[in-house]
This record gives structure tokens, sequence and C-alpha cells, in this order.
């Protein structure tokens, strides 16, 4: 029987397991990514687990996300990043060079190779034909450590598409066709697949803003073929001895299919506060616009930003909005500010920003509020703007910068205007933002300023859990709930303590102090709890506040991880409506633990109610192990190195 390209990659790195799906397998890593705002817990991971250097082929620390210097705390984490780098043998990327997925993409990406990203948007690097997966931050350490990443075998979806896009319409347009075709939560536990005729239409970059949003599927990672477009873009970037030629076998069986004619799509846009709530740009064109942001991992390729110009061109941006672009990388703002397009967006009105997340995660360009705000970007999530009242819209960056021009969310088939986008020759890779580690690693002195403090390390597990319920909350928890990650607290990213104090502030805002007076507790949630971001301080700011189990209806892929990874036990429901059984501030009490753990089924006592509830657990005998040591730190200590 034929095998998905997925599938093929993964059995090429095979270490441990069988390729057979929902089996715990063990991958070689080839290389790794971290982000600044994820990377600092990593690093001190990494330290705490004693190693002389990193084992993966390549292993690059990116700085995109906190890069606004007001106070000390940002330049702080950077400086330890950095001599951190230095002394592990990984590369280190400087503020300023651009987003990490758009630069992992441009420099480094190999098609068939293995990527593990403390980010949840690394699939980009399905694009090029990779398996490239977003993990917690633990994970990543003990990758650069061993080399070696644990999964459970997902299914493979096919998304087969045919037929070419219609002017105007774009890559951002498939991606969220197939949010409103299978939800958020249609991609748990599954790879998604690309295949079809319709993939020859697609440059790499479109096909990396398509897996890029796979991350909004609640997918493992997603995944193109590599053939003669990735050659294209591997030459561009003066890499092509990287490329080969990858795809699935001819009689691949997939557990899905769905079927895309490309010619049937029109511009989409997703409504607030959901990444799957989408509708029809036409719907709604009567829309006033306040501010629209152009830019993220998932829009800031050269060509999105070519055609941008190309609309901006010899017009005004409309009087009332607020236009801001941040290009994916230092190269593709140097080659735009060549070619002239930079100038034509500035004398448009556009803001430029520096090449890094920027109002994506909330560093700077909050909406004023009640604004309507127009993103290119990949989330819309209630809050993550920086002002709660604004109401977010996705949309690709020609509904965005036809928008910009009315003042009014746009169709942008009614412009007049010419899109056929020619790539230069060959772009300059930006060498001077990358700082490569030196010969002699054993002499760097790794710096740590006051701004680091000592990340939480649970206990090994015992018999019993007890506690009050601190919190019970609704379904599609994101974790930009519960550890919101605006302006204000991305500088306190490697301060677990003073983060943990504002833990669920936007939903209830007593549950920090709640935790402290009760020594702890129980959280209970609904579906899909911990969507979105691959934070690990979504795990680790709940167990410094003493959270000893998450109980819900079910996790979405990464928090769970990272609750196992921290030594938090992640509990569901047998029957999803006992959920109305447990009350807010409940007693309740979990015996028997170690036995009851590798048999899945748990029961919990509910002390206050008197009732008895099935729980449960759904893991390998390696997370039991993890849980019974209280962490993947202290499991990797003794058993991997
Ligand atoms: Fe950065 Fe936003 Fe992507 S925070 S990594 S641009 S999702």
């Amino acid at each position: 029987m034929g095998l998905s390209l997925a599938y093929k990659v993964l059995k090429d790195h095979l270490i441990e397991g069988e390729l057979k799906q929902g089996q715990e397998i063990c991958i070689k890593v080839d290389q790794t990514l971290t982000q600044d705002s994820t990377g600092t817990m990593v690093y001190l991971q990494l330290e705490a687990m004693g190693v002389e250097g990193v084992k993966t082929d390549l292993s690059v620390a990116y700085i995109d996300h906190n890069t606004l210097q007001q106070g000390f705390e940002n330049a702080d984490d950077h400086e330890f990043i950095k001599t951190v780098a230095a002394k592990y043998g990984i590369v280190y990327s400087k503020p300023g060079n651009g987003i990490c997925h758009q630069l992992q993409l441009e420099n480094f990406g190999k098609p068939g190779s293995t990527l593990l990203g403390s980010d949840s948007h690394t699939p980009t690097g399905g694009g090029l034909g990779m398996i490239s997966i977003g993990a917690g931050g633990l994970d990543v350490a003990v990758a650069m450590a061993t080399g070696k990443y644990f999964m459970k075998v997902p299914k493979v979806i096919n998304v087969k598409l045919s037929g070419k896009l219609s002017p105007w319409v774009s890559a951002k347009d498939i991606i969220l066709h197939v949010l409103r075709e299978l939800s958020v939560k249609g991609g748990v536990g599954k790879i998604v697949e690309y295949t079809g005729e319709g993939v020859k239409s697609l440059s790499v970059t479109d096909r990396a803003t398509i897996t890029n949003m796979g991350a909004e599927l609640g997918a493992t990672t997603s995944i193109f073929p590599s053939d003669s477009n990735t050659l294209e873009y591997l030459k561009l970037q003066g890499r092509e001895g990287d490329w080969k030629e990858i795809s699935a076998d001819a009689d691949a069986t997939y557990d899905e299919v769905l079927e895309i004619d490309l010619s049937t799509l029109e511009p989409l846009v997703a409504q607030p506060h959901s990444p799957d709530n989408v509708r029809p740009v036409k719907e709604i064109i009567n829309l006033k616009v306040d501010q629209i942001s152009i830019g993220s991992c998932t829009n800031s390729s050269y060509s999105d930003l070519m055609k941008v110009a190309r609309i901006l061109k010899g017009k005004k941006v409309h009087p009332d909005v607020s236009l801001s672009i941040a290009p994916g990388s230092s190269a593709i703002l140097k080659t735009l500010a060549e070619n002239g397009a930079l100038a034509d967006m500035i004398a448009a009105g556009a803001r430029i920003l520096e090449c890094a997340c920027g109002p994506c995660i909330g560093m700077g360009q909050a909406p004023k509020t009640d604004a309507i705000s127009l993103r290119t970007f990949n989330r819309n999530f209630f809050g993550r703007s920086g002002t709660e009242s604004a109401q977010v819209y996705l949309v690709s960056p020609e509904v965005a910068a036809a928008s910009a021009l009315k003042g009014y969310l746009e169709d942008p088939r009614i412009l007049d205007v010419e899109l056929d986008i020619q790539m230069p020759e060959k772009f300059e890779r930006n060498d001077s933002l990358f700082v490569y580690p030196p010969a002699d690693r054993k002499s760097v002195e790794v710096v740590m300023g006051p701004n680091i403090k000592p990340f939480p390390v649970n206990k090994a597990l015992g018999e019993k859990l007890e506690g009050k319920v601190v919190l019970k909350v609704e379904d599609n928890i994101t974790t930009d709930h519960i550890m919101p990650s605006n302006a204000s607290l991305l500088p306190y990213r490697s301060n677990i303590p003073h983060l943990a104090n504002f833990s669920f502030s936007t939903v209830d805002k007593e549950f920090p102090q709640r935790c402290k007076d009760n020594g702890g507790g129980f959280i209970v949630g609904g579906d899909n709890y911990g969507q979105g971001s691959s934070r690990e301080h979504a795990a680790l700011a709940p167990l410094y506040l003493g959270i000893k189990a998450v109980i819900t209806k079910s996790f979405a892929r990464i928090h769970k991880a990272n609750l196992i990874n921290s030594g938090i036990i992640p509990l569901e429901f047998a029957d999803a409506s006992d959920y109305e059984k447990i009350g807010f501030m409940d007693d309740v009490e979990i015996g028997d633990l170690l036995s009851a753990l590798p048999t899945g089924k748990v029961m919990l006592n509910d002390k206050t109610s008197g009732m008895s509830i099935e729980l449960k657990f759904e893991g390998s005998e390696r997370d039991i192990e993890i849980l019974r040591r209280g962490g993947y730190l202290n499991y990797a200590k003794s058993n991997l190195i």
C-alpha cells in the first residue's frame, strides 16, 4: 500500500516505534527553531539538562516577538539567548532580522527534513515539503539535547486541490476555506497533506501561508510536495543544493479527503473571534475599518508585499485608516527598498514597522477602543490585539490593501490594477543579522540579567490528588486566556512568578489569588481547552500556582503535551455531559492515581456533591512515566541524556 508524503518523511526519520496510527514513535529531529518569547524558557531548560551542545544538524534562536526595548527586560532576554546560543552551538538571529518562520523558510528549510519549533506556526516549513512541527519548549529543549522527538502517529487528511485560483483570490482564501470546512478542531491528531493538480499553481510562499495557518485547524502539521516550484524558490534563495523532489506515492491512502476546486473560491474573511468564523468578503463590504495591519508569519512574503505595493502605488490610504506593514524578513525589506516598492507604500501613507511579529503578538499597534481591525495574520482571538473591545478580522493582503484605500472592507476584485508580480533574480541573504556560534564554545559565558527567574519544577506524583475546583471555564479556552501575552506582560516571559499573577486575567481576575489561598487545586474546562499558541507558560504559570490536574471535555494537542511536560495531569470526562456535575469550588479528590493512569480510567470523587465521576487519561507509557516523575525535565535527565 502506498504511503502519504507525511508518512514517508516520518519513516525516513524513525528512531523507535512503528509507523502505525495512534502509536507513539520517536523521530530524528534535523532542525530546531525557537523564538524569544518561548526561547528563554527553552534555553533555561536546555541548560538544566547539562549537555555540552546541540545534537541537531541545525538549531536557530530567533528574536522576533519581544523586540521593543522600553525597559531592560527584553534586552536581558536577548542577551541571555545570544550567549546561550553561542555556548551550545546555535545560530542566533538578531532582532530586526525578521520573523522566525519566514527566515527559516528562506535560509534553512530543506524538503524531506524534520523541524521542531517552540512556536505553534512552525508548520510553515511544510510549504517546503518538511515535517515541521510546533511543540512545547521542553520538547524542543530535549530535541536539541538528544536529536529526538516523541509523538503519536497522526492520521493524515488529504486536501486535494484542482483548478486554479481566480484573480484576486489568494492562498489565504484557500486556508480560510479549509478552516470553514474543517473548523478549529478539525485537524486535531492529524497531518493535513495537500496534493492534486492545483498544487502546481501555488508558489512555496503561497503553500507556506496555507501550512502556517494549518495550526489554526489544530493539526499536528501540514505538508506540500517538493516540486519544480520548490526548486525555483530555493534557487532564488541561492540554495538549490538543498532541493530534492518528494511527493506521496501514487497509490497513497488517506484517512479523510477534502476536495477543493480552486477556481470556485472567492475572497474570504474570518470574523471575530475565531479563525474558522469565515464568510465571503462580498457579504460584509459595508464594514467601516479603523486599522489595517499587513505582515506576520502568515502573509509577509516578498510576493505578498509586492501585491500590496502594487495596489497602493500612486493612491492614498483612507484618512480614517491606520495602515501598518511589517515585512517578514530583512532580505525582503531590502529588496522592496531597492526596487522602489517600499517608497510606493510610504508615499501612499503606510507605516512601515520593523521585520518582526509586531502587532500579531501585541507588540504595539493595539487598536483604539471598539476598533475594527483587519489583519493579514492567523489569529483573531479575543483580546490578542491588546484591545479587548476591538474586533479583529483576518484577510488576505489583497483584501487588506484594497480596504486600506476604501476605508471599508473591500472586495479587491473591483480594483483595476495589474498584479503580475515578477520575482527578483536572487534574494541577497542578509547575513549581517545572523550570528554564528564561535569555534571555541567552552569559554563562552552565559549572561543572565535580573529579569530571568528560575522556572518551576514539579514534584514526583503521589497516590492521591485533592483540592478545590478553583476555576471552571467554557469551550475553546485559548492559551491567550490561560496566559495572556499583551505588550505589558511579554517582557516577563522568563519570569514565571510575575506572569502567574495574570493567569486567566481576561476570564477571572481572582484566579491567581484564589490558587494561592487554596494551595492550588483543579481547573475544569470544556472542549478544545488550550488551543492557540505553543507557549508552555500556559502550563508553567498554573504549575507555579499549584494546579494539579486540568479536567476537560477535550484538549488542544500542544497544550496537553505542555501540561504533561510540567507534571500537571490532563484528564477528560468519559461522558462530556458530566462537565455539568462538577461545580466551581467543589472539593474533589482523585485516588489510586499511579495504578489508575495506565488503565486510562480515573475516578474523581466530588466530595461537595457526593458524586463519583469517571474521567479518562489518554497518554503513552512514557507520558505516565513523565507525570510520575513530576515532568519532562526530571524524566529527560534520567532517561534520555
Ligand atoms: Fe509571530 Fe504572530 Fe507568527 S507572533 S510567529 S507572527 S503568529
